[in-house]
């Protein structure tokens, strides 16, 4: 078994198995060519040399791939998909090694990578590896958003960067913020909101936080995402131009500031140029987000768990 970078004509010999992957479907096709260009990362394949026939030939069987994040310190490693032909092999285990490696190559320390909750091959495959669960993620797909009512009483509002300090304070004590790992997501990425680093003053200024709270005291946050990329929802139906209008960290000391900090995101869809389509939640495991987002007649599309590991 050979582990390379992927050329350019191993697209259609992987595209063929990876059709039926999940129960609803697959998207490689849709991130192949992102992947392959990927600047920060590399597309791997796994080649196996077959005799057939006393005839040498080989196929490519597997494909991953590896991103270094923006702050260098973390790789994220995804799209992992053995032909069913071949697994049980090692050959995941030889595409996470080879993740890793490349890692280590570029000064990273630490691994992450996704998993869903009911993919137990998965999760044992992480786990056989040496990754550990540090977050566990609800994520809401929500198509028909014009039906939610907006009851907002305004206590919410888009954060200026004279709230960080009360933000950071918030967030160095919120049982949310220690139960996600200390992350937000961003295009299925999971990434680190280091306190003491840039990466909250930046989403301030790009006006991707939302508070609940007052001059005084925060009682939520929500970071926001209104970037256009793809997302697997498409597949199901079947529109790659959709606009998602997404809350990629949810978080709040109470049910009213999160049902407020969410119909304050509905003010925000509905006021904006944009028509959006879907309005997509990921949030940390927690009781008052499942209870708000079903108070709103949502229903949980699915459940994450986060992965991490020192490489
Ligand atoms: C999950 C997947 C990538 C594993 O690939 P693989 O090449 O078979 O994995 P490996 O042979 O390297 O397995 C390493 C270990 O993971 C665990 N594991 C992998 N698949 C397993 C399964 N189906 N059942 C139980 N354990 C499994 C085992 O501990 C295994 O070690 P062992 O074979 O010595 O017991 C493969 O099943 C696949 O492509 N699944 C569909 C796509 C997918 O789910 N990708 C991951 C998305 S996050």
């Amino acid at each position: 078994m050979k582990i390379r970078p992927a050329a350019k004509a191993d697209k259609e010999e992987v595209l063929k198995f990876c059709i039926d992957t999940f129960e609803w479907g697959d998207y490689i096709d849709q991130v192949w060519d992102l992947w392959y260009s990927d600047q920060a990362g590399f597309l791997f394949v796994a080649e196996e040399e077959d005799s057939l026939n006393d005839k040498k030939q080989s196929s490519v069987v597997a494909l991953s791939h590896v991103s270094l994040c923006p702050n260098k310190n973390n790789v994220w490693l995804e799209g992992i998909r053995v032909n069913p032909n071949y697994r049980r092999r090692c050959v995941a285990t030889q595409l996470i090694n080879k993740m890793i490696s490349y890692g280590r190559e570029q000064g990273a320390s630490k691994a992450s990578a996704i998993v869903s909750e009911k993919n137990i091959a998965s999760q044992l495959m992480m786990e056989r590896n040496g990754f550990i669960v540090i977050s566990k993620w609800n994520y809401y797909s929500i198509n028909n958003i014009t039906r939610m009512v907006n009851k907002a009483k305004l206590g919410s509002k888009v954060a200026t960067l004279k709230d960080i300090e009360m933000i950071c304070d918030y967030l160095r004590h919120s049982e949310v913020f220690k139960s996600s790992g200390g992350t937000y997501v961003n295009s299925w990425k999971w990434y680190p909101i280091n306190l003491y680093s840039s990466v909250l003053a930046d989403l301030i200024e790009n006006k991707k936080v939302l508070l609940h709270g007052n001059n005084n005291s925060i009682e939520g946050i929500a970071i926001i995402n209104r970037d256009r990329h793809w997302n697997k929802d498409n597949k199901s139906c079947n529109n790659s131009n959709s606009n998602a209008f997404q809350i990629v960290y949810l978080d709040a000391s109470n049910v009213f500031a999160l049902k407020d900090l969410i119909s304050f995101v509905m003010i925000l869809i509905h006021s904006e140029d944009v028509i959006y389509d879907r309005l997509q939640v990921y949030s940390p495991q927690i009781t008052y987000a499942s209870i708000a987002m079903e108070q709103t007649g949502t229903i949980r599309s699915e459940e994450f768990l986060l992965y991490r590991r020192e490489i």
